[in-house]
């Protein structure tokens, strides 16, 4: 078994097939202990416990509901007790990737879908790193990683209209503001970007859809969530340690700069 220095807390990876539980076995391939944080708490720790098994790392599960800070600084509170029992490593890495779309047009759009669509991406990511961080700058290590979205950058798409890409835009201007604030504390923040990735989110299109996507991506097909789990764990390795306030575009080329 590799040696286990570090926990990687991974938020929103109970779905099957989503990019959270595929970057929450990677992590645990990678020889991290995972602590998985999502809305169902039984689930949560199901997940856990099966990666756990699978990889043989130490894995722990808490409910969380990122909008609330009662909730997310219970799930911390949780870890840290798995961490002070040696349960579990010190905290090294936290990928935020709890999320939701807004497929609905402008006009369509409602305040309340606004505030929801908001509150989960950007003040999720905004509590949940609150939360973490300390336990990080105590350590002087630790690497914060913020699911964006092409749809940030480029506005939007089928699946994330208005609010979903100023919550994504939110969470770039974070990232960067918080990369900088940090400095040579030994804790990064970054985000990825990716563009259409094969997952739950697409059950529903049309085959003509999805080929209308596919034209549209240079490399003529959508990501696997594998090749986004890839770009989250190298952001969180000893070898990205010069990287801070950057954004991975992992879009096949759909957007450059
Ligand atoms: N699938 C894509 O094409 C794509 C592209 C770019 C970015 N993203 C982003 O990647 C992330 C994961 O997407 P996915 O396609 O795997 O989606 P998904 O719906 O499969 O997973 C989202 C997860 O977030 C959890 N979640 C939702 N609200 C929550 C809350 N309030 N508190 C805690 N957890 C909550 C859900 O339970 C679920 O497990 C999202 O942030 C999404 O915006 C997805």
């Amino acid at each position: 078994m590799t040696t286990i220095q570090r926990t990687a807390v991974i938020t929103g990876a109970t779905s099957d097939r989503g990019i959270g539980m595929t970057t929450a076995r990677r992590y645990a391939r990678e020889g991290w202990a995972v602590v998985i944080l999502d809305l169902d708490g039984e689930k949560s720790a199901k997940v856990a416990a099966d990666i756990g098994n699978e990889f043989n790392v130490p894995a722990f599960g808490h409910a969380v509901n990122v909008t609330d800070e009662v909730s997310v600084a219970a799930a911390r509170d949780a870890v840290d007790t798995e961490v002070a029992a040696g349960n579990l490593p010190a905290v090294g890495a936290l990928a935020n990737i709890a999320g939701i779309t807004s497929p609905v047009p402008f006009l369509e759009t409602t305040l309340e879908l606004w505030n929801k669509v908001m509150a989960v991406n950007a003040t999720g990511t905004y509590l949940v790193t609150r939360a973490f961080l300390p336990g990080m700058l105590e350590n002087k290590w630790g690497r914060i990683v913020n699911m964006s979205s092409v749809s940030a950058q480029r506005g939007g798409g089928v699946f994330g209209k208005v609010p979903y890409s100023a919550a994504k835009a939110a969470i770039l201007g974070l990232t960067k503001a918080l990369a900088r604030e940090l400095g040579d504390s030994g804790v990064t923040v970054n985000a990825v970007t990716p563009g259409a990735v094969d997952t739950n989110i697409r059950v529903g299109t049309t085959p003509e859809l999805e080929a209308a996507i596919a034209r549209d991506i240079p490399v003529g097909r959508t990501a696997s969530t594998e090749e986004v789990a890839a770009a989250i764990t190298f952001l969180s390795s000893e070898d990205a340690s010069y990287l801070t306030g950057t954004t991975l575009d992992i879009n096949g080329g759909s957007h450059m700069h």
